[in-house]
């Protein structure tokens, strides 16, 4: 397994730019299964999970062709049951139950895996397949899901943690053909579940309200083909923001959503990080002495949980108390115990993390988790003295284009150790 090797204490200066989304490309990527037409899609990440995700749906009888960014995906002929292996090892492969269910009236895939940030249940996605008619069994690590018709219904999505985003798109895929209206109530709002409504609506789709907490989906009979641009990947923007602001630098990053992430650059700006929005592009440096922050994750537009390892990074570096309570996940604060290592000062308290900041961090060689744990430990390794090494970085690749190719362009001097 490859790791990264980094010398640590070098400010990151320059200009990054932003790929597109990881978690909205997957479920557009589900959603070619829904017409028999071509699809095209831009600005796709050079990804592990990517090219996973291309995998299944050749797996399923697509035509898929991903090269430079752009991926051709044709769904002629499909199969419902996909590579009982392949699906079970990532997660997001979930999110091909709704349009297969759409289009075929039935599917059979493998229950996804948990993973270290906690048990990830589906009961939400299989609670608005059944409010759509489908019969739903779970046996023997399947789920199988079948209906004559789908229809029309009114769908409360809410769980014990709120909104669920992969269900949204999941429930919205399977309404689109169905008979009659549909009414996600208790939507996620993320603007990943807004882009896939984008490229819903494309393919022919009638939706409307995504983005706000009720979604109104009216079934047509069939979807066409579609060109569609992801957006940009926020949580990269904001690693790389949040990377700049712990190794003191300053860098531009390009091609991003800054209204995507609100949450964030407001608590940057709390903690005396200067943020300066301009269309899509970010100028982000520390405005003097740092300040510790508290942080809630919640679900959008609240501070996104998938950018809390990197802001704990952050807080170990600031003089003071910071508050870090996680309410998306249960246990989502792996990445504490590998920062211990380098020196920081953490204790955790049920669903919150004390970070006492200000000490020194002194790299050490470490070892990544999950994905986001993973960019917060590099983050850690750039701000430490000394050098760190970070193992079991294929987390990292399942998220992050090229992460030590642009961080090498920012000055971080950081390269990858392949596993002999
Ligand atoms: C998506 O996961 C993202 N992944 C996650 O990003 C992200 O952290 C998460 O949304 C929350 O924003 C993709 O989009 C591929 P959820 P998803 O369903 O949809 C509970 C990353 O690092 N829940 O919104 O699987 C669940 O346990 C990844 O890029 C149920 O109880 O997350 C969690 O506590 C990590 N029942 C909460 O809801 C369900 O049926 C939010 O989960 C589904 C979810």
């Amino acid at each position: 397994m490859d790791s990264l090797l980094i010398k640590g204490g070098v400010p990151l200066h320059g200009d990054v730019t932003i790929s597109g989304a990881k978690n909205s490309v997957l479920p557009i990527m589900a959603a070619t299964l829904l017409t028999s037409e071509p699809c095209v899609i831009r600005r796709v990440p050079d990804l592990s999970d990517v090219s996973f995700m291309a995998k299944i749906l050749t797996s399923l009888g697509a035509e898929v062709k991903l090269a430079d960014g752009e991926l051709r995906v044709r769904a002629k002929k499909i199969k419902p049951v996909g590579d009982y292996d392949l699906i079970r090892k990532m997660r997001g492969s979930i999110c091909i139950l709704g349009p297969l269910l759409g289009r075929l009236g039935h599917a059979q895939v493998s229950l996804p895996g948990g993973c270290v940030i906690g048990t990830r249940p589906i009961d939400l996605h299989l609670k608005g397949m059944r409010d759509l008619s489908a019969t739903v069994t779970v046996d023997s690590g399947y789920v199988h899901v079948k209906a004559k018709r789908l229809k029309g219904a009114d769908i409360f999505l809410g769980g014990r943690s709120g909104p669920t985003v992969l269900g949204t798109g999941n429930v919205m895929m399977a309404a689109v053909l169905a008979d009659g209206v549909t009414v996600i109530e208790s939507a996620a709002c993320e603007p990943e579940v807004v882009d896939l409504a984008n490229f819903l609506t494309k393919m022919g789709a009638q939706i409307s309200g995504a983005g706000s907490p009720t979604i109104t989906i009216t079934g047509v009979k069939a979807l066409h083909g579609a060109e569609h641009e992801v957006i940009p990947d926020r949580i990269e923007a904001a690693t790389f923001a949040i990377a700049a602001a712990a190794t003191d630098g300053e860098i531009t990053i390009h091609g991003a959503r800054p209204d995507h992430l609100s949450a964030v650059i407001d608590k940057l700006r709390e903690a005396n990080v200067s943020v300066e929005r301009n269309g899509t592009t970010m100028k982000v440096r520390r405005n003097g002495r740092l300040k510790p922050v508290d942080i809630t994750t919640l679900p959008y537009s609240g501070f996104p949980t998938d950018a809390q390892a990197q802001m704990m990074v952050l807080m170990t570096l600031t003089q003071g108390l910071s508050i870090i309570s996680e309410r998306i996940f249960e246990s989502r604060f792996m990445h504490v115990s590998e920062l211990a290592r380098l020196g920081a000062e953490i204790s955790i308290e049920g669903p919150s993390a004390i970070v006492k900041g200000g000490r020194k961090l002194s790299g050490a060689p470490i070892m990544a988790s999950d994905l986001r744990a993973s960019a917060a430990l590099v983050i850690a390794g750039m701000a430490a003295s000394g050098s760190t090494q970070v193992n079991r970085i294929y987390h990292l690749d399942r998220g992050y284009e090229k992460i030590d190719e642009k961080l090498r362009k920012l000055g971080a001097r950081i390269k990858r150790v392949e596993e002999t």
